[in-house]
């Protein structure tokens, strides 16, 4: 599959095709919508996305700012007819080289358990105990960038 991976803004048509992805794949299994939530503080944040050779929006993250040099990675999706063929990977890629060219060196992030191994492959780092956010367990994680 030829994808291309680019920013997008808050707002955009991506931006609102990206929110329906994450409704769709982190919130509706748990029985809640992301649209209850203020997503206006989402305007401060990055947004990456990743499309197919049809334009189709099949990849999403965003970087909260938490310092000048940290980011939080949230929202990690990929469209499920597209999962298992190594784009998450190309995602993740994409936005540690997004990050380092916009000045930042260490990424944060809380995984949920059921992915903490896709993670891992991609060298961030397991910290302490598990807890639970939105309703589920996470553990947290991050990565220096090179
Ligand atoms: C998690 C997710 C982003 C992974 O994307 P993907 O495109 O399917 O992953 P890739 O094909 O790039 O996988 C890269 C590697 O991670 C491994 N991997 C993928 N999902 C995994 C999982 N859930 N647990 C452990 N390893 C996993 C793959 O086997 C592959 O391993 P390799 O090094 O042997 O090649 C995708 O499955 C998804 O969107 N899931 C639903 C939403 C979600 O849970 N997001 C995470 C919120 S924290």
């Amino acid at each position: 599959m030829d994808i291309h991976f680019l920013e997008t803004q808050y707002g955009s048509v991506d931006y609102r095709v990206s929110c329906d992805l994450r409704d769709k794949l982190l919130r509706k299994p748990l029985g809640m919508s992301l649209f209850d939530q203020d997503l206006e503080e989402e305007k401060d944040f990055i947004h990456l996305i990743g499309k197919n050779e049809w334009q189709e929006l099949i990849a999403y993250l965003q970087f909260k700012k938490i310092d000048k040099v940290t980011l939080k990675m949230q929202q990690v999706v990929v469209a499920e007819h597209a999962q298992g063929k190594g784009i998450g990977r190309k995602l993740i890629l994409f936005s540690e080289q997004f990050a380092i060219m916009s000045g930042f060196s260490s990424i944060i992030l809380h995984a949920r358990e059921t992915v903490i191994g896709f993670y891992e492959r991609l060298d961030y780092e397991r910290e302490g105990e598990k807890f639970v956010e939105v309703t589920i367990p996470h553990f947290k994680a991050s990565k220096e960038l090179q």
